[in-house]
């Protein structure tokens, strides 16, 4: 028996794969990932000698390998990660993001119910809710009301999730997380772009007049909210997760500066995104009540800890910022990032 993680070699699955192998020692752990620009196998280096854990390079939307990889490794759960996850590459172009996250989530899905996986987790986001005023937060029950074209992938996947459970009985558990942060973020990202940014000394592209809100959790919290969902949600049931951290992307730049001695005068206030998200922010009580899982991460601490990390790995952010980072960053920002 074992444990599939798709897309692990990405942010949030390498984090939970380490968690896995720490939280659970006897599971073995196959990680399935196309390794697309976001995929990189260096996020897993350190667990190279593992013998309770394999790679399996592919594509979850190719169902002869998905079949293959469920039965030969006799899969028990599923831990959905793998998708398209940028908001401005979908706006780019959603090609990919149908593909991956409409269709690569429907092929696995039925896969794993051919193949009685016993469980089925699926890692969304809190962005298929659509967007908030001033006021409320985002609950369970809040209808789906994507924005973007990677909200509505990611809305259309866990559409499927939910009408498989209503359809055939199947184990499913849906998470949906506010914005990360942490070690191993490709940094196209708000916070590891500004990080990175801040290094090489580039300026800092804020989106209109930055007053939009997010609610930042770090991955560490996310990875165990997905582990506790797993071991302790209700099939067929969605659970929230935030950080109960809201900032305003302005403030949060700003805050980044400061803590790397770098002047305000870095910022500069870009075209807004198109169709920009004002705000989200997460009531995760049900988690809290029903899974037994708590924010532990303080986001000052772990926003110093993410800073540390970039600086303590430059080998790593400069592998990523070449080859298509250089064309991505040219095309969204009009100038050269790096
Ligand atoms: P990421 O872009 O860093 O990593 C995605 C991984 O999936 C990569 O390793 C990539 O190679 C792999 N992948 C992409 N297409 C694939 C395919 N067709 N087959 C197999 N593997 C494929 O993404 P992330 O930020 O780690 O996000 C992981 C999941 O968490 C996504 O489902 C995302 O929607 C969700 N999520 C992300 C956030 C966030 O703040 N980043 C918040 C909430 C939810
Ligand atoms: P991002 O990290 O792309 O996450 P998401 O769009 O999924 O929330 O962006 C976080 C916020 O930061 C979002 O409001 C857009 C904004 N942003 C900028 O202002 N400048 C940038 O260069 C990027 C990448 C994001």
């Amino acid at each position: 028996m074992a444990f599939l993680v798709t897309g692990g070699c990405g942010f949030i699955g390498s984090n939970f794969v380490r968690l896995l192998r720490r939280a659970e020692p006897r599971q073995r752990v196959v990680n399935l990932d196309a390794l697309t620009y976001a995929g990189n196998p260096a996020n897993l280096s350190d667990l190279e000698n593992d013998s309770s854990y394999q790679f399996v390079h592919g594509d979850i939307s190719d169902r002869p390998l998905v079949d293959r990889v469920l039965s030969e490794h006799s899969i028990e759960a599923v831990f959905h990660f793998a998708a398209e996850s940028h908001v401005d590459r979908s706006i780019l172009d959603s090609g990919p993001f149908i593909r991956t996250n409409v269709l690569g989530t429907q092929t696995l899905l039925d896969a794993s119910r051919a193949a009685k996986v016993r469980r089925f987790v699926h890692v969304s986001t809190d962005e298929v809710y659509g967007s908030l005023g001033e006021e409320g937060f985002f609950s369970e029950t809040t209808p789906l009301a994507p924005n973007s074209p990677y909200a509505a992938s990611k809305a259309s996947s866990d559409m499927l999730v939910r009408a498989c459970h209503h359809t055939h009985g199947f184990d499913t558990v849906i998470t949906r997380c506010s914005n990360n942060y942490g070690p191993y973020q490709f940094p196209e990202k708000l916070i590891p772009l500004v990080i990175s940014n801040i290094e090489a000394g580039l300026p800092i592209p804020v989106y209109g007049n930055g007053l939009q809100v997010r609610d930042w959790i770090h991955v560490a919290d996310h990875a165990a909210g997905v582990l506790a969902a797993f071991r302790n949600g209700k099939a067929g049931e969605a659970y929230n997760f935030g950080g109960r951290c809201e900032k305003t992307n302005i403030s949060l730049v700003k805050t980044l500066l400061n803590l790397m001695g770098k002047p305000e005068t870095l910022i500069r206030h870009v075209a807004d995104r198109p169709g920009h998200d004002r705000r989200y922010a997460i009531d995760c009580s049900k988690a809290e009540r029903e899974l037994g899982w708590q924010v532990r991460v303080d986001f000052s601490k772990g926003l110093a800890d993410t800073v540390g990390w970039y600086r303590a790995n430059p080998g790593w952010v400069e592998t990523i910022r070449s080859g298509d980072y250089r064309r991505y960053y040219q095309s969204q920002y009009g100038h050269r990032g790096v």
